[in-house]
């Protein structure tokens, strides 16, 4: 059976842990089983429904958003030329800061990781740091 993410307030064991700003529509994401280092498949499960298979931002759920995901493929760009892995190590453990209002509409991962990991805790670290890496292979000038 396929366990479902589902970003709202109200549903599910992981939702407690997913800070979500966009309730009024529900966004869900089918969160398939994927190996704490095949960052490419964690990356395609949990990331690209909202930021797209290339990054750019124009995942299938993304219409559906009030806060338009961010393009991933212009984080060094944006950062004067240096891609910014501690901020996003620091965004996938802890939520994205950018939101104004308090509540991100970018799900908060190192909790859903966590959960992924129960029995081990470097796992959790694991999924971060790959997806960071990846992230940064896929910038583009
Ligand atoms: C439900 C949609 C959604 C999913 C799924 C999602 N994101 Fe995001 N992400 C966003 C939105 C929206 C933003 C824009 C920032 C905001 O409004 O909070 C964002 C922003 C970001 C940022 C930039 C944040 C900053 O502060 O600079 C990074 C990095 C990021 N996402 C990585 C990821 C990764 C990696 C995954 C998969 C593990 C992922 N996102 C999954 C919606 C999503």
């Amino acid at each position: 059976m396929r366990k479902g993410l589902v970003l709202t307030a109200t549903i599910g064991i992981l939702a407690a842990t997913i800070t979500f700003a966009d309730q009024t529509s529900k966004v869900v994401i089918p969160a398939g089983k994927t190996a704490p280092n095949d960052a490419r498949q964690m990356y395609t499960n949990y990331c690209a429904p909202c930021h797209g298979v290339d990054g750019k931002g124009k995942g299938p759920v993304a219409p559906a958003m009030k806060s338009s995901p961010t393009d991933l493929t212009q984080l060094t760009r944006n950062n004067h030329g240096k891609y910014p892995d501690t901020h996003v190590v620091a965004v996938l453990q802890f939520g994205s800061t950018l939101s104004s209002h308090g509540s991100a509409a970018m799900p908060v991962w190192g909790p859903i990781f966590g959960n992924m990991s129960r029995t081990n805790v470097q796992e959790k670290q694991l999924r971060i740091s790959n997806l960071a890496h990846y992230l940064e292979s896929i910038q583009q000038p």
